[in-house]
């Protein structure tokens, strides 16, 4: 895969399944990669060093440039952190995967403000401070590329995630409005909604389907939107198991009706 070689390409939550997997690619296709992770549980809790750690580890032995950070991206603080990592040790930052997640599924008449705001935190102000503290770089070198990890979730939405199928079309929503405003500094913004087996879906699929959904499947789709080469912008791709879809919203023909009382 051509066109992301020399880029420095900030993916968050990459310390462990999908963003990992981005991370690996990117890394091995000669891009320089910030491994955000806070390296907490699946629900968000806790914190630590060693999951970024790792794939940077990881990474480096294979050949390639990467760089740990810990910090959230649910904060502005947190976020503004991650692209200094990139600015202070590569000197740039080229495109952004706002990858990080966690889950706090329960179903809508017993979920709670906690679990509401966690997951938005994460996702939605996760992308929003991400990205928006790239942004003004991307403008000012006229390129920039951001990926947003949606989910079929919040284009179809899905039981006990009423926050989070919110939160990943709050995203799309972002996306197209980047699309619109970036158009013209060469930034483009794209949302992939993956399927992968992680620990994220360790426990709602069977293991015969998760055995085919390698997160490798998905990381060639998400280089491609942070390449050179990428002209898509404001897409929605679906991608797992090899399989790759883009997904459009669509208005029907419908009907022309009379103003009332004419
Ligand atoms: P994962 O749990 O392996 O990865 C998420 C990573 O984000 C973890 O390493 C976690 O430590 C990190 N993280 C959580 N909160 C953070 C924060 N505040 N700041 C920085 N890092 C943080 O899960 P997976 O499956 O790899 O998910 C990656 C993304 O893809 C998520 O946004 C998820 O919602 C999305 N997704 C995954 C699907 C799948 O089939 N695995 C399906 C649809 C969407």
């Amino acid at each position: 895969m051509a066109g992301v070689e020399g880029r420095v390409v900030v993916v968050t939550g990459a310390g462990g399944g999908l963003g990992e997997a981005y991370a690996q690619l990117l890394a091995g296709e000669g891009a320089k990669v910030v491994v955000n992770d806070l390296g907490g549980a699946r629900d968000g809790t806790g914190s630590g060093t060693s999951m970024a750690d790792d794939v940077v580890a990881k990474i480096r032995a294979g050949g390639g440039e990467a760089v740990a950070n810990y910090d959230s991206v649910a904060t502005a603080e947190g976020a503004a952190g991650v692209v200094r990592t990139a600015l202070d040790h590569f000197g740039q930052v080229d495109g952004v995967v706002n990858n990080a997640g966690i889950l706090r599924d329960k179903a809508f008449h017993k979920m709670t403000d906690t679990e509401w705001e966690a997951v938005m935190q994460v996702h939605l102000f996760g992308g929003f401070h991400v990205t928006r503290a790239a942004w003004p770089h991307f403008r000012e070198q006229g390129r920039g590329r951001v990926v947003m990890a949606a989910s079929t979730s919040g284009i179809y939405g899905n039981f006990g995630q009423a926050n989070y199928g919110a939160a990943k079309a709050g995203l799309i929503g972002l996306v197209n409005t980047l699309a619109i405003e970036g158009r013209k500094y060469g930034i483009l913004a794209n949302a992939v909604a993956p399927m992968a087996a992680t620990r994220m879906t360790e426990d709602v699929a069977p293991p015969e389907l998760l055995s085919k959904l390698s997160p490798a499947h998905v990381a060639p789709v998400v280089a491609h939107l942070l390449s050179d080469e990428c002209t898509d912008t404001g897409s929605v791709i679906v991608a797992g198991g090899g399989q790759v879809h883009r997904t459009q919203y669509f208005q029907s023909k419908g009907v022309q009706r009379r103003a009332h009382g004419r």
